[in-house]
This record gives structure tokens, sequence and C-alpha cells, in this order.
């Protein structure tokens, strides 16, 4: 199990929220302020279960959770000396992701919610990367413009507000973090992929291996990286090019491809004082950068989560949580449209249910 962080105080003046997140292969917990303090969390990644078979098994991930959540619960609460008594709220993630998993968190969510009579906040899971940067930047004020990138998602979203959330721009096969993955496998790199495969980029040139980058120009707005996988494919198959060069073209091309249709958004939708990254894949350090240098071209602020707050993590979602208490009330019948105890774990969940739907059947919001 992941160690436990403590970071501040017990004042108990701004509310306290406990946060739960087992979406897919991350069992966390955390116990987040409504003034961005985190006080303390903790995080167990299950690579090791996993790995074997070069990605995750949704039914290991889910017993994984079952077995690891209570007791990281119970130690996070007992050493932070924080009792259910001292929380003002339950934040669960309810979904997108593994619905096994998924349904382990909300479950032991709506439980702690019982039994202690405080009001549950069902949390999307894209809503908490979404609102994270927030919970590192106090000064990060709405709107935005955000690239979500991560395994299961890559989307471009203008932030309006809390629940206010427009998607601009979408994938119409494979996410970003799923093409890092993929080409971590074809490389033999093994799993979790990505930053195996930013290690490895880091001694290969950008420029060595000529691979597409899809959709680049077109007026359609979305990513595409199936064919950008395809092309990894026949590159290593070639034989005739340094894996570390492959790595390094992969991540210029997928990068790219990010800079085209962010720079197509912001003509179509901004402009936007701020551009913001989150996801597991906004860990990548190329990626940063590429994006830092964007927004400073554009004249917007750049903020993009600590590197713990990008992958997959319990105070983003107990964060989501001090948000939307912030910004809708505390009284469960203002914040839920029912009772909180009848909402049902959903493997998809769109943060945008208005935005048209996209060819590709790999979309998956
Ligand atoms: O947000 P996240 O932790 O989980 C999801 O909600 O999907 O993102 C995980 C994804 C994985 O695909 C992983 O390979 C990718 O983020 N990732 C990276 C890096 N670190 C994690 N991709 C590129 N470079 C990295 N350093
Ligand atoms: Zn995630």
């Amino acid at each position: 199990m992941g160690s436990v962080t403590h970071t501040s105080d017990t004042s108990i003046v701004p509310p306290l929220v406990l946060g739960i997140e087992s979406s897919c292969d991350e069992t966390a917990v955390a116990l987040v302020r409504g003034d961005g303090t985190i006080v303390a969390q903790a995080i167990a990644s299950q690579e090791a279960e996993h790995a074997p078979y070069g990605g995750v098994v949704p039914e290991i991930a889910a017993r994984a959770h079952a077995e690891r959540l209570a007791p990281m619960i119970a130690r996070v609460m007992g050493e932070a000396g924080i009792g259910l008594d001292d929380i003002d709220a339950i934040a669960a993630t309810a979904g997108p992701g593994l619905i096994g998993g998924v349904m382990v968190g909300l479950v032991s969510g709506k439980a702690l919610a019982m039994a202690s009579d405080k009001p549950l906040l069902a949390v999307n899971h894209l809503e908490g990367h979404a609102l994270s940067p927030r919970l590192a930047d106090a000064g990060l004020a709405f709107p935005y413009l955000l690239l979500l990138v991560s395994g299961g998602h890559c989307q471009i979203l203008a932030v309006d507000g809390v629940g206010q959330y427009r998607r601009l721009a979408t994938t119409i096969d494979d996410a970003l973090g799923e093409a890092f993955d993929k080409t971590a496998k074809i490389l033999g790199l093994g799993y979790p992929g990505g930053p195996a495969v930013e290690r490895l980029a880091l001694q290969g040139d950008p420029k060595a291996v000529p691979l597409p980058r899809p959709l680049k120009g077109s007026p359609e707005p979305h990513f595409s990286f199936a064919g950008l996988k395809s092309a990894v494919l026949r590159a290593v198959e070639s034989g005739s090019h340094d894996p570390a060069d492959i790595a390094a073209s992969f991540q210029q091309a997928a990068v790219d491809c990010l800079i085209d249709r962010l720079d197509q958004a912001l003509e179509r939708a901004g402009p936007f004082p701020a551009l913001v990254v989150a996801g597991g894949v906004a860990a990548n350090r190329t990626v940063r950068a590429a994006l830092e240098a964007f927004a400073a071209k554009h004249a917007m602020r750049f903020t993009a989560p600590p590197l713990a707050l990008c992958t997959d993590n319990a105070a983003m979602i107990a964060w989501a949580g001090c948000e939307r208490l912030a910004a809708e009330g505390w009284q469960s019948g203002a914040v839920f449209a029912g009772d909180p105890l009848d909402f049902l774990a959903r493997p998809r969940w769109p943060l945008d249910p208005a935005a048209e739907t996209v060819r590709g059947a790999g979309v998956k919001a």
C-alpha cells in the first residue's frame, strides 16, 4: 500500500471532504479542505498486478480495490487524526471508468455517508481532472481552455465554471495515453507505457522516423491516434530504426497533433485567458513544454498540476467535491437531484452531454 502524507493544519473552518478514487488501477483516498489544503492522502498503484498482462484487467482491478480501499480509508483518517464526525462531505468517483472498481468506491462512499449522516458527492472522474489545476493554482479563474489527456480520454474542453463544460474536441479512436501505452507495448517496454516511452524518447531523435500526424489541418476538430500507432508498428517491424528514435518521433508526432488541434479550438471558441492541461499524459515533460510554449505564444496563463495531481488520485476527487459544495450549496437537496444514495455507478459519463456525437467506435465520452 502507498504511503500516507500529511501536509497541514487542523483548523476546521473550511469544509473538509473525504475523496475516494477507484475508477481504474489506482486505489486512492484523500482529505482535502475547501481552501485547497491537502490534509492527507494515500495512493496504492496496482501496476504489479496488471503488469504480467500488459494492461489493466478489470476483474483484477475491482478485486484489488475491494481489498485495499476500506483499510486505506481507515489508515488515512487515523493517521491524520480525523474522525467521521470531522468530515463535512464524502466525494466518491461515480464514473466514468471500469465499472467494477467504480462500484467499489461509490458503495464505500455511500456506506460512509449513511453511517455518518454526511452528504455524498457522486463525482465525475473527468470533472476531478478538469478542476484539479485550481487545486494546484489558486489564482486560476474561469473560464479556461482545458486539454484533458489520460488513458481513457483525449479532449479539449472550455471550462466556463463548476459544472459548465463545453467539449470542443475529442478522439475518434484512441486516447493519447492509450496511444502511449500501445506504443510502449509495440516497443516491448511493458506497462505502464507512458513514462517508459518518455524515458526512451530522451535518448532518441524526434525527427528520425517519419510518422503521420492524423487529422492535422483537418476542419474536423477532433483527435485520432490509431493511424499513428499503426505507423509505429510498421516502423518497428521494418527493423531499420532505433527504438529510441521511434519513441522520440512518436512523442513528437503526438505533440504536433495536440498543438494543431488546440490552435483550431482557440480559433473557433477563443480567446481564453488560460490554458490548462490535466490527466495522466500531462505528466509528460515534452507535452508540458510544448503546451507552455503554445500558451506563451497566445498570451495565455499556463497551468499544469504537479505530477502527482496529473495521474489518478483522490485529492482531485475531494477537491471537485469542495468546488461543487462552494458553487452549488450545502443542502444535499441543492447539490443533488434526488437521493445521492440512489446514484448509480456509470461506465460512461460525458462532461458535456450536449456535445455532438462523433464518428469512431472508440469514442468514450
Ligand atoms: O489520468 P490517468 O492516471 O488515468 C486515466 O484516467 O486514464 O492517465 C493514465 C495514462 C496512461 O495511459 C499513462 O501511460 C499516461 O497517462 N501517462 C503518460 C505519462 N505518465 C502517465 N503518458 C506519457 N508520458 C508520461 N510521462
Ligand atoms: Zn484519470
